[in-house]
């Protein structure tokens, strides 16, 4: 595999920063914070965190880690198990790590993944000490170029002292030229971000550093870990045919044309399932301005639909990636990879008015809606970009299976037991059942929406018993403070949100 690696690495004098993996790691000290590439298991670094578990294996180390969003490859599961991460930021997915998060062993700092570099930039928070980041190669001039995923490795690999660049040779030279890198500028010198269609390219298309930062090169052939979505299913279909059905009403209403607007859509099974019904939609030339690019994206320009797709990552599952990359000269003059500062920016998005698609864990009658917490304790992924768009969005819709776990939780309850996205920033609210309009009404009304239309009986009949005994109270959002949290309660004690007659009436 060496004789490969210098065409991947064309500054001559970078080449002899060519290293091992643990020769590298020795750049990282107990106590530092590391940036390290990595957004929805796609571009993420992969030999040199992996050295830095072995090497915990024998003395104190533990570090803050900062990455785009979630890794691939077990590498937050083998760093926690050895013990090495004190501090997490802004996102994961892995459950060894949710757990040791849940233990209260690793501190987890939930945040919008748009914010965290404006953070570092502004030094808000502790600056990175060292950037691990994944590369197709490096240029000329010493530029990273990075490989299926943008996420924060731009601002990691400009605002950290030291860089480590991992080069790749399973990623494909071709993606070469996919991303576009573009800086804010420091305030208050800031100017307006200038993407005006999801195709403008305002950027570069290499993370441009100083060479002299880059302290180590590792050479791997560790493939990127393929999505672990579930296929579409009946009700992730019900959903898709919801919102089919509610975009072609908004057409005929003139609201909106049959290319719609760009559309968001978040991660996970739901998010891709609703997409990938939109093939069999009356919808053409759809475009995305979206974070992570799943299955669906690449289904919808293979069936014609889609003309353009921005994002900040690729991240398929092991067919489509085997059919994508091969074949990548095919879509790339129709893709583009952003930092995710500016995939997930609000400016871009208001202005260009995105249709954002993303998952709930459980929302409540008045439709605020809870993304992160099961239960309200217990941490499941992080917040990822589902804000960053939803608060923006020109319409922000939240899909979610009525029911979990067999029907033993409702996914719409009293109040929710976590707020990641209030009432003020939901417009519609999708379920197997179906849609809720939310847009202009007020919260008694909004109740009898989602009440009505999205949630499955014995639960329905439960929500509005709740929510007449509520309004005869009174309020603006009339609740029974003492009863608003009892189904979780009740999950709790019993494993079921039902009420006892019900759940007996159920089985029976
Ligand atoms: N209470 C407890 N558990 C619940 C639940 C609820 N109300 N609703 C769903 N779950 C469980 C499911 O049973 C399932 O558990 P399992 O993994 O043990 O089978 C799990 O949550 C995932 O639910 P699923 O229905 O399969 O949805 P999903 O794969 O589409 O993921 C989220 C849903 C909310 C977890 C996911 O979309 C997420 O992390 N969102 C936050 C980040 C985000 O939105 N980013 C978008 C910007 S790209």
């Amino acid at each position: 595999m060496r004789d490969n690696f210098h065409d991947r690495i064309r500054l001559p004098s970078l080449r002899e920063k060519v290293t091992s993996a643990a020769a590298a790691a020795h750049w990282v000290r107990d106590g530092m914070t590391v940036g390290m590439s990595g957004f929805t298991r796609a571009g993420d670094a992969k030999v040199v965190p992996l050295a830095l578990a072995e090497r915990a294996r024998h003395e104190q180390l533990k570090i803050t880690l900062m990455t785009g969003a979630s890794l691939g490859n077990d590498i937050d599961k083998t760093l926690t198990e050895a013990g090495v991460l004190a501090r997490r930021i802004p996102f994961q997915a892995d459950p060894a790590l949710r757990s040791a998060i849940n233990r209260g062993e690793v501190m987890f700092v939930d945040q919008h993944l748009s914010e965290t570099v404006e953070l570092l930039r502004t030094r808000q928070m502790a600056p990175i000490d060292v950037a691990i980041i994944e590369a197709i190669a490096i240029t000329e001039t010493g530029a990273i170029v990075p490989t299926t995923s943008v996420g924060n490795s731009a601002s990691f690999a400009i605002l950290a002292d030291k860089v480590i660049v991992e080069i790749n040779l399973t990623q494909s030279p071709e993606l070469e030229g996919l991303h576009d890198i573009f800086i804010p500028k420091r305030r208050p010198q800031r100017e307006p971000i200038p993407i005006m269609s999801v195709r403008d390219r305002v950027g570069t298309t290499a993370i441009e550093i100083p060479p002299e930062k880059i302290v180590a090169i590792v050479i791997t052939e560790k493939a990127d870990s393929s999505s672990n979505i579930l296929p579409p299913d009946a009700e992730t279909a019900q959903i898709a045919g919801h919102l089919v059905d509610f975009f072609k009403n908004e057409v005929k209403q003139g609201r909106l044309t049959e290319s719609l607007l760009p559309l968001q859509a978040g991660i996970g099974t739901i998010a891709n399932a609703v997409l990938a019904g939109f093939i069999d939609s009356p919808f053409e030339h759809l475009t995305m301005y979206s974070e992570v690019l799943q299955d669906s994206t690449f289904d919808l320009f293979d069936a014609g639909k889609l003309d353009f797709a921005s994002g900040s990552s690729i991240t398929l599952s092991p067919q489509k990636s085997r059919d994508v990359f091969a074949n990548i000269g095919r879509y790339k003059d129709r893709l583009v990879l952003r930092p995710q500062e500016v995939s997930n920016h609000p400016e871009v998005i208001r202005r260009l008015g995105i249709i954002a698609l993303n998952t709930a864990l459980e929302a409540d009658i008045y439709g605020n809606v809870n993304s992160t917490h099961v239960l309200g304790t217990h941490m499941m992924n992080g917040i990822g970009g589902s804000g960053d768009f939803a608060r923006n969005a020109y319409m922000a819709i939240f899909a979610t299976k009525s029911l979990a776990k067999g029907g033993d939780i409702s996914s719409i309850v009293p109040m929710v037991s976590h707020v990641d996205h209030n009432e003020h920033d939901v417009d519609i609210l999708v379920t197997e059942v179906g849609l809720a309009d939310l847009r202009g009404l007020a919260p008694r009304e909004r109740a009898r929406a989602i009440i009505g239309n999205c949630v499955a009986e014995p639960y329905r009949e439960m929500l509005r018993d709740y929510v007449e005994r509520a309004s005869r109270r009174g309020g603006q959002t009339p609740h029974l403070l003492e009863e608003a949290f009892s189904w979780h309660v009740r999950y709790r004690d019993t494993s079921s949100m039902l009420l006892p007659l019900e759940e007996a009436r159920l089985r029976a």
